[in-house]
């Protein structure tokens, strides 16, 4: 790939190394969890964005993921399940890109000067993806952690306390711009690094490719920045009774 090139001949790594099949191997690796991940997000942010069509919609989504369909009135374990799961390939997939990150400031900075003499976008890219991987190393274990530790505060007022009055939405604000632009990007990556759309024209399949991903990219963006700013909203109303949780009105109540 060019930018591994690249970054090789920057780092001044030898060419040695491809010679053993473990580079290609972890290479496989990273991107599967990355795949796994990406497809987890791309599903995740539109769960959560039920709360845009009303309390209602987000109290039931959560119930689904108790398995309330399974087990009466469900059961918030399967979300500490499903988050440890999620965090065990999380971490899984950050061990192996440490391998990509530059080993020292000085070579970053060189990466980057050098990024900028080429103005060559694909590199560009990459420092993205590598700068949003770093902040997401912080930010997705503290809200994974608070979601595997915390899965029975999850709901229409649960979640939006801790977004208003636990002071969670400047982290959310930065996990879902790292989030976004990191899937956003990685994606893009993988369609180019194996070829996927390529069919008989790949110069202008590939700039096709790329446009879709970043008009997607936009969309989620938004998606959630709109979620985000109804949980605030929720939590701010909901301010005085912090710690009530959410119930469905129904005739039998
Ligand atoms: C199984 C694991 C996960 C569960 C159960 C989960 C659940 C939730 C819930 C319930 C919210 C709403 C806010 C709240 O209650 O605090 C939320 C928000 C969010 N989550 Fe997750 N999450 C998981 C994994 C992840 C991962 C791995 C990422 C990214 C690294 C992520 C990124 C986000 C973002 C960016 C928001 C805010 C979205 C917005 O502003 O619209 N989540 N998550």
């Amino acid at each position: 790939m060019l930018q591994d090139n690249i970054v090789e001949s920057i780092l001044g790594k030898t060419t040695q190394k491809r010679k053993s099949k473990i580079p290609a191997k972890l290479d496989f690796l990273q991107s599967a969890t990355g795949l796994i991940l990406a497809i987890f997000i791309i599903f995740h942010l539109l769960f959560e964005a039920s709360i845009l069509f009303g309390k209602d919609s987000m109290y039931a989504i959560t119930k689904m993921f108790e398995l309330d369909f399974f087990i009466k009135g469900g059961s918030p374990i399967f979300i500490s399940i499903l988050a440890f799961i999620i965090f065990a390939i999380f971490i899984f997939h950050a061990f192996l890109a440490m391998r990509k990150f530059p080993n020292s400031y000085r070579e970053y900075l060189r990466l980057k000067t050098h990024a900028k003499l080429m103005k060559h976008s694909d590199t560009n890219l990459w420092i993205i993806q590598i700068t949003t991987g770093f902040m997401l190393f912080f930010l997705g274990s503290i809200h994974l952690y608070t979601m595997l530790t915390q899965p029975a505060n999850i709901g229409p007022f649960a979640s939006s306390d801790r977004v208003y009055s636990d002071m969670f939405w400047p982290m959310y604000l930065m996990l879902l711009i790292s989030v976004v632009l990191h899937a956003g990007v990685g994606i893009y990556r993988l369609i180019m690094k194996w070829g996927w759309f390529d069919g008989k024209n790949p110069k202008e399949n590939r700039l096709r490719t790329r446009k879709i991903i970043k008009i997607i990219t936009i969309i989620y963006l938004i998606i959630g920045l709109f979620s985000l700013i109804t949980y605030i909203k929720i939590g701010y109303e909901h301010r005085d009774s912090y710690g009530e949780r959410y119930k469905v009105i129904t005739n039998e109540n």
